[in-house]
């Protein structure tokens, strides 16, 4: 049986897709590389990094900006969307692996109707962990939410297969909060942000096995994201190999102030 909280989960990536297959099908045809910045300037510390143990560097070589960004739109989405490279080692990964592999391989990867958001996918929440791997998640939540944010108990694995694909959505604002924050397990992947309101406007960030992303407020809100093909999987213009991967996600809860329905993305048509 599926759980609740799973199918909850689906619901919540699909219904903010739907609505926008308009911007799904554009940005799939777009892989034109106009104008690339790396996002070159000095090294964002997570606000929220705080006073607990090492601090954090967000690492802004892993970003590359394409299109025209005004000094305000760079600035901000710099702020909001963050890449921090091996922040797990080899053998967290092997012991966050060793929990929800066995998990994982008893399910089959789901390669759903062309219109979904996720195609190659397998998905489970899990509300409690090993004590090791607990840590790491703590690590997590420590530099990606501020002191006293509501987060959501459980965590979202998606296993995408290495011919598995993440299409262009906005996370629905009715079941996830500000702050999404994922760890990425056994491959590097390009994750592509493009502007709702401006879609030339788009930032790639290479997603480094073992790196740990933080995508806040504008970033979540205001951009599109997805996680390229093996096929299209390219950064700076370098490919970028892409094999199953694994991603672990923390969130946080909604407040009433980010549930508006769902209603339209600037420049996208309402979500079905
Ligand atoms: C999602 C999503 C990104 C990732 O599940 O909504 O966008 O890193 N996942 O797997
Ligand atoms: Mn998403």
């Amino acid at each position: 049986m599926v759980p609740y909280c799973l199918l909850h989960w689906k619901r919540c990536v699909l219904t903010s897709f739907n609505g926008r297959q308009r911007l799904g099908k554009r940005l799939f045809n777009s892989v034109k590389q106009g104008n690339e910045q790396v996002a070159r300037s000095s090294k964002v510390q997570c606000s929220n990094a705080l006073h607990h143990e090492k601090s954090y560097q967000a690492d802004q070589g892993s970003l590359v900006l394409h299109g025209n960004w005004s000094k305000e739109t760079r600035a901000t989405v710099l702020q909001d969307m963050l890449v921090f490279n091996d922040f797990i080692t080899e053998s967290e990964e092997e012991c966050i692996m060793g929990e929800i592999g066995p998990y994982l391989k008893r399910m089959r990867y789901e390669f759903d109707h062309w219109d979904d958001a996720i195609h190659g996918f397998r998905e489970t929440e899990r509300p409690q962990w090993n004590p090791e791997n607990a840590r790491v998640l703590d690590r997590v939540r420590r530099l990606a939410f501020p002191v006293g944010t509501a987060q959501l108990r459980h965590v979202h694995v998606l296993d995408l297969a290495g011919d598995g694909v993440i299409k262009p959505h906005v996370d629905s604002r009715r079941f996830c909060g500000s702050v999404i924050a994922g760890l990425s397990l056994l491959s590097d992947a390009v994750m592509r942000l493009v502007s709702c309101a401006e879609p030339e406007r788009r930032l790639d960030a290479l997603l480094g096995r073992r790196s740990l992303y933080v995508m806040r407020n504008s970033a979540r809100y205001d951009y599109t994201h997805e996680i390229l093909s093996a096929s299209l999987s390219t950064f700076a213009e370098r490919r970028v190999p892409r094999g199953r991967r694994v991603s672990v996600i923390c969130r946080n809860e909604p407040t009433a102030a980010d549930d508006d329905g769902d209603g339209p993305a600037p420049g996208g048509p309402a979500a079905s």
